[in-house]
């Protein structure tokens, strides 16, 4: 049994990720502030012994100074979230996200407790070079467009956690996430499967920002927490940036139709330009498919859950019980 501090813990990867760990007979403690995550994703884990929910920021030094030495290893998810979130929250965005790896990352390097970092593909910003390697250059857009503030202040935490690695040895793990979805997943700030499936179920158009043309590719939830249980006794992932996600692009005009499909929906599709969802200067991104050589190489993995099968297990988890 080892002890493991997961932030943002009652968020959708970080809960999945929490009954992951309680599977294998650990102790889990959260940290989360419920800012965009929610109470009912880890409702039914309350009555565990071997789990412990606390509700703070993940900021707090002197919770962090009480905490952080009673685990073995920190999972660190909390973040702002969403491109919706931060477009309408920049400040709150690049605070919340740089304050809260910089407080945990010192006080993990004060008593040597691995950590892990879920970073974002959005840091790939507006590269083109498919498929997406870890080593690759950054292209990032302007700061005047606001959508960048989340790539950068995760660039950040990046190069916060290689920086206490390179000092002080400080066993550190970084994920860059690519799109994950599957059940317990909010479209409340923009995330578009969750959005699209509440659609299609209610009959109503599925709105899609942009020509529909933009491809992306969206991975299982517990692929990627298979992944991330992985870490810990991968000691040659330390101080590695690894890509995690799913290589199967899909546009997301494609993406609406087989979401209407799925669910046998009446529903049609409503075509949105981007500025009268994110105003005048959204910048966006045609396509993002991660290069997954290191993440099969290190951890042994690879995504196995195809697409259709996402879509229907959402589906019947979460609007069908
Ligand atoms: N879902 C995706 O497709 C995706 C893609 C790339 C990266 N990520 C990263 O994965 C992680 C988890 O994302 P998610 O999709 O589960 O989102 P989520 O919003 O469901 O989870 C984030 C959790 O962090 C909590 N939180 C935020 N700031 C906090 C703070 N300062 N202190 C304590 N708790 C705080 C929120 O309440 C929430 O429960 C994030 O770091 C995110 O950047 C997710």
């Amino acid at each position: 049994m080892k002890r493991y501090l997961v932030t943002g813990g009652a968020g959708f990867i970080g809960s999945h990720l929490v009954e992951g760990l309680l599977k294998r007979g650990n102790c889990v403690t959260i940290i989360d502030d419920l800012s965009t995550g929610n109470w009912s994703n880890i409702a039914s884990l309350e009555s565990n012994i071997n789990f412990r929910a606390i509700i703070a920021s993940a900021d707090e030094r002197q919770l962090l100074e009480r905490e952080v030495p009673k685990h073995e290893f920190v999972y660190h998810l909390a973040s702002a979230v969403g491109v919706k979130l931060i477009i309408d929250h920049p400040v709150e965005t690049v605070q919340r996200i740089v304050r809260t790896t910089d407080s945990l990352v010192d006080v993990c390097t004060r008593y040597h407790i691995p950590l892990l970092l879920t970073s974002t593909s959005e840091v790939y910003g507006k590269s083109d070079r498919i498929p997406f390697s870890e080593d690759n250059d950054i292209t990032i857009g302007a700061t005047s467009k606001r959508r960048w503030a989340y790539a950068s202040a995760k660039m950040l935490d990046e190069f916060l956690l290689l920086a206490h690695h390179y000092q002080t040895s400080l066993p550190v793990f970084i994920v860059r996430l690519f799109n994950t979805v599957g059940p317990k997943q909010t479209g409340q700030y923009g995330m578009v499967v969750p959005r699209f499936i509440n659609a299609a179920i209610k009959n109503q158009p599925l709105e899609i920002y942009g020509d529909g043309k933009q491809q992306r590719c969206f991975c299982s939830v517990f692929d990627v927490v298979e992944a991330l249980l992985k870490f810990d006794s991968a000691p040659q992932a330390i101080g590695q940036v690894i890509n995690l996600g799913s290589n199967e692009e899909i546009s997301i005009q494609q993406l609406a139709e087989k979401i209407i499909n799925i669910v046998n929906s009446k529903s049609n599709l409503k075509f949105i330009p981007y500025e009268d969802v994110y105003g005048l200067d959204f910048d966006d991104m045609r396509r993002r498919v991660p290069d997954l050589t290191k993440a099969e190489k290190l951890l042994n993995w690879k995504p196995k859950t195809k697409l259709n099968e996402i879509i229907k297990q959402i589906y019947q988890n979460q609007y069908r019980k």
